[in-house]
């Protein structure tokens, strides 16, 4: 999918968020094929709930959001490994219903393999994967016939900050129509603990996709970022409703890096803001909505009220 507009290249977002302080980068640049397949491991760590919560959830609701949205199309921003998707895709089948998919990731090599697997499963399904960076415009998503259901799951909205959150919802309504719909999942603000230990895994699978940055820095830009010089460190900022992630440098650095002049200097306890992941109240998320222009037609809370998934429409 080719971006709308000018999208910032990996030097550049280095050149502003690991040059200047305080520093950060861009959660998007975990997600290479290695960074992409932690993620997925992560979902199976008994202390992330998000991903095994919605999908539970939507695996209820699944029949009632495809017989409400009665889709032409499911486009699905920021699909990865399409695995929840297809409680959607068991619905379709189940109620005839046979949608054109067009999943969204930045990981092609992701959207190969998963392409490839949902054709198997799904002989009916017609796949139109799109490769590209859905916060660079979506502009060029192909227009289409039809009622389209908008999908973005997994909580990612979270990792936007609140007015990159509301620019990105105002600019994903502009490409609905009247009868299309919006189905977006949103971890919910819980007990900290909670969300502690779903950012601090005891088998370090976080920690490993935390510092999978480095490596692709390291071979992107020809940095030699020392791995074991740095540690996660993720935590629940009460004040924020959010749970933000560093790397931490261990002691004294210097990193180099190819096509940049000065080199990256680390003293011991500076810190990389690598994700910030925003947890919401049920208020929180429909204000979010309605502010950018949505209606909520449902909102789905998992048992617990540990995760919220809304169908929505334009307003
Ligand atoms: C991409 C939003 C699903 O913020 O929980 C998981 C990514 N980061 N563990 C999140 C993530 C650390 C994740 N989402």
């Amino acid at each position: 999918m080719r971006p709308t507009r000018p999208v910032s290249s990996l030097s550049e977002d280095v050149a502003r968020g690991l040059f200047s302080a305080p520093r950060s980068l861009p959660p998007k640049y975990f997600y290479d094929e290695r960074g992409s397949l932690l993620f997925d491991r992560i979902c199976d760590v008994p202390e992330y709930y998000p991903t095994r919560t919605e999908s539970a959830l939507l695996e209820e609701i699944a029949g009632e959001v495809i017989g409400h949205s009665q889709p032409a199309r499911i486009v699905e921003l920021g699909s990865g490994t399409s695995r929840k998707t297809r409680h959607l895709l068991d619905a379709c089948d189940r109620m005839g219903c046979h949608p054109l998919y067009a999943p969204v990731d930045v990981c092609d090599e992701i959207l190969v393999i998963s392409g490839e697997a949902l054709s198997v499963d799904y002989q009916w399904l017609d796949v139109r994967p799109l490769v590209g960076d859905y916060t660079a415009g979506l502009g060029n998503l192909p227009r289409r016939e039809g009622r389209n259901l908008v999908v973005f799951l997994g909580g990612t909205i979270g990792n936007f900050a609140p007015g990159d959150a509301r620019d990105f919802l105002r600019e994903v309504r502009t490409t609905m129509s009247a009868g299309d719909s919006l189905l977006i999942g949103a971890d919910r603000v819980k007990e900290p603990d909670v969300l502690h230990a779903a950012y601090n895994d005891d088998a370090g699978l976080t920690a490993e996709f935390n510092l999978n940055v480095l490596r692709v820095l390291n071979r992107e830009l020809g940095a030699d970022f020392d791995l074991g010089g740095f540690e996660h460190y993720a935590h629940f900022n009460p004040l924020e409703s959010r749970i933000e992630m560093h790397l931490i440098a261990m002691r004294n650095q210097v990193v180099r890096l190819d096509g940049f002049d000065g080199a990256l200097e680390f003293h011991e306890g500076d810190n990389i803001l690598t994700e910030i992941s925003c947890k919401f109240t049920r208020a929180a998320l429909e204000e979010l909505l309605v502010e950018t222009g949505f209606e909520v037609d449902r909102h789905y809370e998992s048992a617990g009220l540990k995760f919220s998934l809304v169908l929505a429409r334009p307003a």
